[in-house]
């Protein structure tokens, strides 16, 4: 078994193992003197995996009950939260229980921001079962639902106890939602570790997925740990989605993943670097192969003036300036703070 331990305010560690859902109810004993537990999961994960992770808990002496919201980006709003709050209230979750988010980034923001702010916070325990949860959304204790008026704009910081990491649950995950999740690894190569970004060259990620799970995960551990509220280093994880951001935008968040969004942004920023003598000379080609590699777009039809406009509404973006994350070389990455004005110059080169 890997075991990433993270040293945020209360410290967890992170599991990666084959089978460890099996495992998941040894685990959660350990962690948790809770008597009830609820997992929380969606539509598509419930009939794969919630048996597996219900007995395990039962045979650990908890006493479960599982709340099934419909899957989808769709569901992630105060609505399906309301309906998980009922579901633990029915059940007489106490302070001391435990919820279990079983599933993808959904469902571990979702759960998440009601074990945050059920009864002022109870413990939860995250089991990610898509790429991008595994390694991207479990890590870093943000939780939230989106609003009407935009993505994520409700939310908490809330850490899990641990966050249990099987990679076989990939083998059901649609190809689709796999590269989607490459994008992400894919961006830890680029800003903090270039012979990581070489192994994805030279190898099948998917040949030895824990490791590149660990490696995914203990990035973004270190720059989560150094600034967990967001005021720097974080927002180096912005890498390509600025412009991913609007690319998603502009395409109505239907057709195009984030993933393939972010893919695009990190091709065309990586490209603009190039051309401003920013970025070393060669890395948008290598980026461009590695996506394709993978599976995921490196272009778009959408203008530079549309994407700089479609990142004005940006939340991220502080008032008439922005952020934006840049490659000095593969695996060095740093923050530049421009004009929103000049954005579409930036990326029109
Ligand atoms: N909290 C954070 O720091 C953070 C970071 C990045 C993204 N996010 C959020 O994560 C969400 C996206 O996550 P996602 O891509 O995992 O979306 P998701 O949870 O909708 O999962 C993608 C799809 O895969 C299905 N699925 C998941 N695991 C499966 C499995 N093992 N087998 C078969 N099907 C499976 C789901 O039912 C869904 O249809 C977004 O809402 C985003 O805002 C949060
Ligand atoms: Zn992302």
């Amino acid at each position: 078994m890997k075991t990433v331990h993270v040293d945020t305010g209360r410290p967890y560690d992170i599991f990666i193992e084959r089978g460890l859902i099996d495992r998941s109810g040894e685990t959660a004993r350990s962690l948790s003197g809770a008597r009830r537990a609820t997992v929380v999961t969606d539509s598509n994960v419930a009939p794969l995996y919630q048996w597996r992770v219900l007995n395990s808990l039962q045979r650990a002496g908890f006493e479960t009950t599982t709340h099934i919201f419909r899957a989808g980006e769709a569901s992630k709003r105060l609505d399906t939260v309301a309906d998980i709050y009922r579901t633990l209230a029915d059940f007489r979750m106490t302070r001391k229980d435990l919820i279990v988010a079983l599933g993808g980034g959904v469902t571990g923001d979702m759960a998440g921001f009601a074990a945050a702010t059920y009864l002022r916070g109870v413990d939860f325990i995250q089991i990610p079962t898509s790429l991008l949860a595994q390694v991207d959304s479990s890590v870093g204790g943000k939780t939230g639902v989106d609003l009407p008026q935009g993505k994520n704009l409700v939310g908490a910081f809330h850490q899990p106890v641990a966050v249990l990491i099987d990679p076989d649950t990939l083998n059901t995950l649609p190809e689709k939602f796999l590269s989607d999740g490459m994008a992400e690894v894919i961006k830890y190569g680029c800003i903090k570790d270039e012979a990581f970004f070489e192994l994805l060259e030279r190898e099948n990620a998917f040949d030895n997925i824990e490791a590149v799970i660990e490696t995914c995960v203990s990035i973004k551990r270190d720059v989560v740990s150094r600034d967990e509220r967001e005021a720097g280093e974080r927002m180096l994880l912005n890498f390509g989605h600025t412009l991913g951001h609007a690319i998603e935008k502009l395409h109505g968040y239907t057709e195009i993943t984030h993933g393939m969004a972010v893919a695009v942004g990190m091709a065309l920023i990586a490209r603009a670097g190039e051309a401003k003598g920013i970025t070393e000379a060669g890395a948008a080609d290598r980026i461009e192969k590695l996506c394709h590699k993978y599976g995921l777009p490196v272009s778009d039809e959408c203008t530079p003036s549309q994407m700089a406009e479609a990142a004005r509404g940006d939340k991220k973006t502080a008032g008439s300036e922005i952020n934006l994350v840049l490659l000095s070389r593969i695996g060095e990455s740093f923050i530049k703070k421009i004009p929103l004005d000049e954005l579409e110059a930036f990326i029109s080169e």
